[in-house]
Parts: structure tokens; C-alpha cells; sequence
């Protein structure tokens, strides 16, 4: 027994030692944790239950017979974040550059096998080389055992991708499946070719950062939501991250205990809308004094800035705010943020999660490059997902609700649970000016009756009344009084019970 028990604690001390103290050295001169330090800062202590210790691959071709490490480059099993149940693998670049072997994905394909089983989410460390060279097609066989399950946990349990070093090739395309991809600034990148490959091709003479950075990928391609500035900032705002997330697509969004009364009023929100129409505001401010406790949890802030996404709670439960920023592009709708807010739309709607949209939309973006760049089939991505959506809605108007942009923003017609609009309110097919420009054309060149049919236009459409009057706005709130008003709806609609007709899937605008 003493022997055997000898040799457990020697196989898991050499498997805890990775790649060995060189690597691991290796990794902290580029300030990379090692693969079991990142879970000791993503997990709660002492919660993390390890699996697959001592798997190894099987290959024999070039030498790898006689180099075998326990682990084979991914430690992986479950603990708990603020004590729920998460699954985990930590990819460990120090043995075999963390490359993905048909052993290493086996070991992924478990822990998100048990993970639906049990209804947890997934997160996955990533810091690899990619597929294990030495493997050849065992290897990429690995990658779309991982690929297909992520297809299949995608809407049942969340997944987040963590990008910690490279992730290259068709590796990209695991955590372009997951729900969510951060990234650590300087030492993480994502592309499908590398610099070498993509001056070959294009003959462009690129840098890895430059190419698929985290500062690309979180402002330029939208591919990752948030980028950090190191390891352990990065994983300590996905544990802030995982408390806002239900554990699968059948359970309750989770409450936290809040001292925030949900009856606050903010008086600053009565002069939030400035009396010029034409000038902008923060609409961050709106979201940060309605939840609770001013803790907003933002998504892809830097990409697309004329929509803001991101968690908050209210009474301590989750929900999922979209709202206009007017400070970018005056808040118009365009190919980026209609995709960017679709996609969270229906993260929302895949979860339970309740949405409130702020809205203070001018339109969708006009343009060459928005027209050519297929703004119609992106547009319509987030009409759909609004439109499809079954989770409890409610939305704001704060100010102009313009024209197809009115009907995409969580309109009453798109099954909008609960619509309010601030006094400050403006539906209508279009802005005044531009409206009595088309129906006025003849009086063009008279400047005083022009002035006075924009007046007249604006004092018949650009208030919220006409629309309260069809019903299509449930009431006229005032500002300060929003977070009550929007507790109160969320509370009544607790129990919301809405179906599709069945089918097999939608067909959204791709
Ligand atoms: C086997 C690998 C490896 C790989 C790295 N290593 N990548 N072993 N298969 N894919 C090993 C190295 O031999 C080295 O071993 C150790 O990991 C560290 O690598 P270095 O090159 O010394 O590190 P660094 O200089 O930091 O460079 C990291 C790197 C580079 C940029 C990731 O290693 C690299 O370019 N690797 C190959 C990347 C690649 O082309 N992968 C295939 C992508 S295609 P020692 O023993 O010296 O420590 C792909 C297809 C997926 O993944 C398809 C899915 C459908």
C-alpha cells in the first residue's frame, strides 16, 4: 500500500510539473501564469477537482513514444465560481506547446460531455499551438469532436472562451463557437493564417498583434468581447463575469442579495436628455442609475460603440440591457451594431435572461459602405432576434425612435412585454426637417414656410403621445422614475410564459 501510494503522489507531482520548471519559467518571463495557476485564480479555493490526470497520447510517430507527459498538455475537471458548478480545461503551453492532441480533445470532449449531462457551463482556458503537428489527422478529428459539441452545448449551457496565448488555424474556431471570447492583451492572438502565411498570400507585411491582437479582435473585428490587461485580471473579471450567468438554458437566472431598493428614483435622469435634439448624451449613464448597485457588466465596449450590451441586475436578478448610445454615430443602427446587439439578444433569449432596451435611435446608417456591406441582411439580424425572442421585454424610449429603426428596437409589435417612453420622446417615420422635406418639396425655396411646417411637424409627431395614444406605448414615465417603473415590470413578468411555433430551427439572415 505505502508503495502504491508512493507512486500516486510521484505520477501526479510529475504531472502537476507540466512541461517542467524551464517551460514553466518560460511562461512567467512572458507574464503567462501556467495552465494550474489560472485555475487557482478562476476557481474558488480548494473547489477544483481534476481529471484525466494521468492521460496520455498514443502516438508514436517522430520520437513521441518516448515523450509522454501526464496530462498531455490540458488539465482539466469542474469546481465552482462563488460557489456554482463550472467545468473547466486550462490548456498547458508548456507541454507540447499546449497542442491539441487526439488524447487532449478527449479530454475537453469529457468535461463538456458531463457538463451537459449536468447542465454547468464550460470555460475554456486556451493557450496552444494547435493541432499536435506529430498527430497529423488524429489531431484535427480531436478538433471537430470539440467543434461538434460546442455546436451542441451552444444555447444549453454558456461557454466562454478565454484566449491566453495563440490560438491559430482552425483552433480559432472552437471559441468562435462559444458564447463569449476574451482576451489577454499582448500575449494572446487569434487568426486563421499567421503573418508568415499571410505575406506568402497577400503579400502584407503584418505583426501577430496586429493581425489577431486582442486590440483587433476587440475593437476592429468584433470576433472577442473584452480584452484584459493580464492574466489575472482576465480571469478575475470572468469569475464577476460567471456570477451574472445561469448555470443552463432550464434554470432561473441567479439573484444576489442587494441593498439597492428597487423603489430608488435618480432625479439627474429628469435633465439626462439634453433640450437641443441634436446633441448627444451618455446613455451608459441611464443603464448605470437604473441597477443595481451601478454594476453594469459591458460587453464589447470598444466595438461598435453606437449600441451598448451587457449585464446588470435588478432586485439582484440578471438582466441583459440594449440600449442606443447616442455619443456614437448619434446612436444610428449600422452593420456592426445590429450584429453585436443581435447576438446578445439572443444570448438572452437562449438563457432566460430578461431585456430592457433603451432606445434613442435616428435610423439605420445611410450609406454606400453600409448598403454594399449588406446593412439590409445585417439590419434584420437584430429585427429577428427581437422578434424571436420569448424572454420578458421591456423598453425605453428615452428620445427619437426613428422610422424601421422604431420597429427593430423592441417595439410593442415585436411582442414588447412592457413600453415606456420618457416625455422626451420622439416617434416618427423620420425627423422633422427631413420629413417636411419630402412631403413639403414644393415649398422648398420659402424658408419661413418650411420653418413653420417643421414646427408644425414636430409638434404633431416628435412627442410620445401619438404613439401612447395607439397603445403602442403602455405609458409616458418620467426619467427618474425608471428603475421603479422597470422593477416593476420585470416583477410582474416573472412569470411570462411564450412560445414559438415549432420547428426545427429559424433561418436568421446569416
Ligand atoms: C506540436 C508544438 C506545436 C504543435 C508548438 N509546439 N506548436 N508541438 N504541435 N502544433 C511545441 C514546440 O515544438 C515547442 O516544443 C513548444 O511547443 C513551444 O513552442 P515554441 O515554438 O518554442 O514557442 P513560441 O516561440 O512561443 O511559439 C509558439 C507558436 C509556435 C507561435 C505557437 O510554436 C508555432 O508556430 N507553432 C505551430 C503553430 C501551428 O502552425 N499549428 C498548427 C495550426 S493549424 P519544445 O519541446 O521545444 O518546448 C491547426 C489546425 C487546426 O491548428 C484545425 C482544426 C480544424
Amino acid at each position: 500500500m505505502q508503495e502504491i501510494l508512493k507512486e500516486l503522489e510521484a505520477r501526479r507531482a510529475q504531472a502537476r510539473a507540466g512541461g517542467g520548471a524551464k517551460r514553466v519559467e518560460a511562461q512567467h518571463a512572458k507574464g503567462k501564469l501556467s495552465a494550474r495557476e489560472r485555475l487557482e485564480v478562476l476557481l474558488d479555493e480548494g473547489s477544483f477537482e481534476e481529471w484525466d490526470m494521468f492521460v496520455e497520447h498514443r502516438s508514436t510517430e517522430f520520437g513521441m513514444a518516448e515523450q509522454k507527459v501526464s496530462g498531455d498538455g490540458v488539465v482539466t475537471g469542474w469546481g465552482t465560481i462563488n460557489g456554482r458548478l463550472v467545468f473547466v480545461y486550462s490548456q498547458d503551453f508548456t507541454v507540447f506547446g499546449g497542442s491539441l492532441s487526439e488524447s487532449h480533445a478527449e479530454k475537453i470532449c469529457k468535461i463538456m460531455d458531463q457538463a451537459m449531462k449536468v447542465g454547468a457551463p464550460v470555460i475554456g482556458l486556451n493557450d496552444s499551438g494547435g493541432a499536435r503537428i506529430q498527430e497529423g489527422v488524429a489531431s484535427l478529428a480531436g478538433y471537430a469532436e470539440v467543434f461538434q459539441r460546442n455546436v451542441l452545448a451552444s444555447g444549453v449551457v454558456p461557454q466562454i472562451s478565454v484566449i491566453m496565448g495563440p490560438c491559430a488555424g482552425g483552433a480559432v474556431y472552437s471559441p468562435a463557437m462559444t458564447d463569449y471570447i476574451f482576451m489577454v492583451r499582448d500575449s494572446s492572438y487569434m487568426f486563421v493564417t499567421g503573418p508568415d502565411v499571410v505575406k506568402t498570400v497577400t503579400h502584407e507585411i503584418v505583426s501577430a498583434e496586429d493581425l489577431g491582437g486582442a486590440g483587433t479582435h476587440t475593437q476592429k473585428s468584433g470576433v472577442a468581447d473584452l480584452a484584459f490587461d493580464n492574466d489575472v485580471e482576465a480571469l478575475l473579471q470572468t469569475r464577476r463575469f460567471f456570477d451574472f450567468l445561469p448555470e443552463n438554458n432550464k434554470a432561473a437566472v441567479p439573484v444576489r442579495p442587494t441593498a439597492d431598493s428597487p423603489d430608488r428614483t435618480e432625479d439627474s435622469l429628469d435633465t439626462l436628455v439634453p433640450a437641443n435634439p441634436n446633441k448627444p448624451y451618455d446613455m451608459r449613464e441611464a443603464i448605470l442609475k437604473v441597477v443595481d448597485d451601478a454594476d453594469f457588466f459591458e460587453i464589447q465596449p470598444d466595438f461598435a460603440k453606437n449600441i451598448l450590451v451587457g449585464f446588470g441586475r435588478i432586485e439582484g436578478a440578471t438582466i441583459g440591457f440594449v440600449a442606443n448610445q447616442p455619443m456614437v454615430l448619434a446612436g444610428c443602427l449600422d452593420i456592426a451594431s445590429s450584429t453585436k446587439a443581435a447576438r446578445f439578444v439572443r444570448f438572452c433569449d437562449c438563457f432566460n435572461i430578461p431585456i430592457v432596451t433603451f432606445v434613442d435611435v435616428p435610423g439605420f446608417l445611410p450609406g454606400t459602405a453600409q448598403e454594399y456591406g449588406g446593412i439590409i441582411k445585417h439590419g434584420a439580424k437584430l429585427l429577428y432576434a427581437y422578434a424571436e425572442a420569448t424572454v420578458p421585454k421591456v423598453t425605453v424610449i428615452t428620445r427619437k425612435a426613428y422610422g424601421g429603426a422604431y420597429d427593430v428596437m423592441a417595439s410593442k409589435h415585436l411582442r414588447g412585454d412592457v413600453n415606456y417612453a420618457w416625455p422626451s420622446a420622439e416617434i416618427a417615420v423620420m425627423g422633422p426637417k427631413g420629413a417636411v422635406e419630402i412631403i413639403f418639396r414644393a415649398d422648398l425655396g420659402d424658408k419661413a414656410k418650411i420653418e413653420a411646417r417643421t414646427e408644425e411637424y414636430r409638434r404633431r409627431f416628435a412627442n410620445p403621445f401619438v404613439a401612447a395614444s395607439r397603445g403602442f406605448l403602455d405609458d409616458v414615465i418620467m426619467p427618474a422614475a425608471t428603475r421603479p417603473r422597470i422593477a416593476r415590470a420585470l416583477a410582474m413578468l416573472k412569470t411570462k410564459k411564450l412560445s414559438n411555433p415549432w420547428k426545427k430551427h429559424g433561418n436568421i439572415p446569416l
